[in-house]
C-alpha cells in the first residue's frame, strides 16, 4: 500500500479531532482509502500548549514552511480558520499542486470562486465538507446525491453556538452571556463569538449551500443578516405561549427565478421539523422538486464531528489521487447571481411594543399597520408590573418595505414607548 502524506495547518478544536481520528481509526481509514494515510507534519502556532491528542513530537512544527514547503506532502488540511493567513496558505498549497481540505467557511464563502479556479488550473482538489454543518454530509449530498433535482429551498440551523444559546434560554431560562461562555468552553463558538451571535458564521454557510444548491454564488452583501443578540426572555416566553420556537435560520429559496437569501432569528411552529433541533445540533432541510423534503441532522460543531467530515474529504481525495477526477460540481456551482432584494421579501412577523396606554396603543398601531397593507392575525396585550403595557402583534405575510415604513411611523408616535422586537415567523 503506497502512502499518501497529509499535513495539518492548525491544531485547535478541529485539528485535534482530525489527528485523533486519523490515529485512532488508522486501519479502517487506510482500508477504505486504498492507501496508507500518513500524518506527516502538523503546524501549531503554540507548541507549548497542552495537546489533547498524542501526536509524535517529531511531526509538530510552528513553522508553516515546514508543512507547505514539504514536497512529500500530498494533501494540506487547513484548520486555522478565518481569511488571513489561511487564504495565503491555501493558495501556496494549491500552487504547489497539493490537494487541500478545509473546514473554513469564511474562506470558501468569500474566496471560493478564485480558490476553485486555482485548484482547477493546478489539477488538484479543494474539498470543504466540514465548512457547513460540521459532521453532517450536506455538501456531498447536494453535490452528488441530489443532482437529479432542481433544489427549491434550503433552510438550515447551521450555527451550533446560537442554537445552544437559544435552547438553554428557552428550556432553562438561562442568561445569554452565561450560555455563550459555556458554548465557548465546549469548543462550539468561534474565537471571536461575534461571528456566531451576529449571524456571520451562518451567512458564510448559507452562501456555500446556496452556491451548490442553486448554482449561484451569492455575495455575502446580498444576504440579509440578523443575529440573536436582540432576543430576550420575553420574546422566548411569548413564542412559547403562541406555539412557536425561536431558531436562527439560514434560508435560501428560489422565488420566481430569483434567490431569496437571509439569516435571521425566526419563530417556527413547535411541530416544525426543525423545532426539535436542540443544543449545538444542526439541521438542514432541503426541498428538491423530485425527492421532496429531506432533513439532514447531526452535530454541527465540535472536534470529532467536524473532524469526521474533514477526514472523509482526505479519504475521498486519496481514493482518486492517482487518477485526477475533476469535480464538475464545484465549477458549475459558482455562476452568476440574481438575489432578491431584501426590501421585496415577504414574511409573517411578530412585533412586540411597549405602549403607555393599551387602548390608545392598539388603535395607533392597528391604524398604521392597516395603512401600510399589513394585516394582523393576532394581538396579545399583557399588563406588566410597570405602568407601560406590552403589546404583541402577529401579522399575515407582508412585504418587507411596507413593514419597515410602518415601523418607522410607529416609532415616531408618542403613544409608543418603544418597538421592543420584530421577529420573522417562518411557517
Ligand atoms: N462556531 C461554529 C458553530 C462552529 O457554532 O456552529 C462550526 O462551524
Amino acid at each position: 500500500m503506497g502512502a499518501v502524506k497529509v499535513g495539518i495547518l492548525g491544531l485547535g478544536t478541529v485539528g485535534s479531532g482530525v489527528a485523533e481520528i486519523l490515529l485512532k481509526n488508522k486501519e479502517s481509514i487506510n482500508q477504505r482509502a486504498g492507501s496508507r494515510i500518513e500524518l506527516t507534519k502538523v503546524l501549531d502556532k503554540n507548541l507549548d500548549r497542552e495537546k489533547v491528542v498524542d501526536i509524535p513530537t517529531g511531526i509538530m512544527t510552528d513553522r508553516s514552511e515546514e508543512v507547505l514547503g514539504n514536497s512529500e506532502i500530498d494533501i494540506i488540511v487547513e484548520l486555522i480558520g478565518g481569511v488571513g493567513p489561511a487564504k495565503r496558505f491555501v493558495e501556496q498549497a494549491l500552487e504547489a499542486k497539493k490537494h487541500v481540505v478545509t473546514a473554513n467557511k469564511e474562506l470558501i464563502a468569500k474566496y471560493g470562486d478564485e480558490l476553485f479556479a486555482l485548484a482547477a488550473k493546478q489539477g488538484v482538489k479543494l474539498h470543504f465538507e466540514a465548512s457547513v454543518g460540521g459532521g453532517i454530509p450536506i455538501i456531498k449530498s447536494l453535490q452528488q446525491s441530489l443532482t437529479a433535482n432542481r433544489i427549491e429551498k434550503v433552510i438550515g440551523i447551521v450555527n451550533g453556538t446560537t442554537n445552544y444559546i437559544l435552547t438553554k434560554m428557552a428550556d432553562e431560562g438561562a442568561e445569554f452571556e452565561e450560555v455563550l461562555a459555556e458554548a465557548q468552553q465546549k469548543g462550539y463558538a468561534e474565537a471571536d463569538p461575534t461571528s456566531d451571535i451576529e449571524g456571520y458564521d451562518a451567512a458564510y454557510k448559507l452562501t456555500i449551500l446556496s452556491a451548490i444548491a442553486f448554482g449561484r454564488a451569492i455575495s455575502l452583501d446580498n444576504i440579509y443578516r440578523e443575529g440573536i443578540t436582540q432576543i430576550t426572555q420575553e420574546d422566548i416566553t411569548y413564542a412559547q405561549e403562541l406555539g412557536y420556537t425561536i431558531k436562527l435560520l439560514g434560508i435560501a429559496k428560489r422565488v420566481n427565478g430569483e434567490v431569496e437569501a437571509r439569516v435571521q432569528p425566526a419563530m417556527i411552529p413547535q411541530d416544525h421539523s426543525l423545532a426539535g433541533v436542540k443544543d449545538a445540533f444542526n439541521a438542514v432541510l432541503v426541498k428538491g422538486d423530485a425527492v421532496g423534503e429531506l432533513i439532514y441532522y447531526g452535530q454541527g460543531a465540535g472536534s470529532l464531528p467536524t473532524g469526521s467530515a474533514v477526514v472523509a474529504d482526505v479519504i475521498d481525495i486519496t481514493r482518486n489521487i492517482d487518477y485526477q477526477v475533476t469535480d464538475l460540481n464545484e465549477k458549475r456551482a459558482y455562476k452568476a447571481k440574481t438575489v432578491k432584494s431584501h426590501q421585496e421579501l415577504t414574511s409573517k412577523y411578530y412585533i412586540r411594543l411597549q405602549v403607555a396606554d393599551k387602548q390608545k396603543g392598539l388603535a395607533v398601531v392597528s391604524k398604521i399597520l392597516g395603512d401600510n397593507d399589513i394585516r394582523v392575525s393576532k394581538v396579545i396585550g399583557a399588563d406588566q408590573a410597570t405602568k407601560s403595557v406590552s403589546l404583541v402583534f402577529l401579522t399575515h405575510s407582508v412585504i418587507e418595505k411596507n413593514l419597515q415604513r410602518a415601523l418607522k411611523k410607529i416609532k415616531e408616535r408618542t403613544a409608543i414607548k418603544e418597538v421592543s422586537n420584530v421577529i420573522k415567523i417562518e411557517a
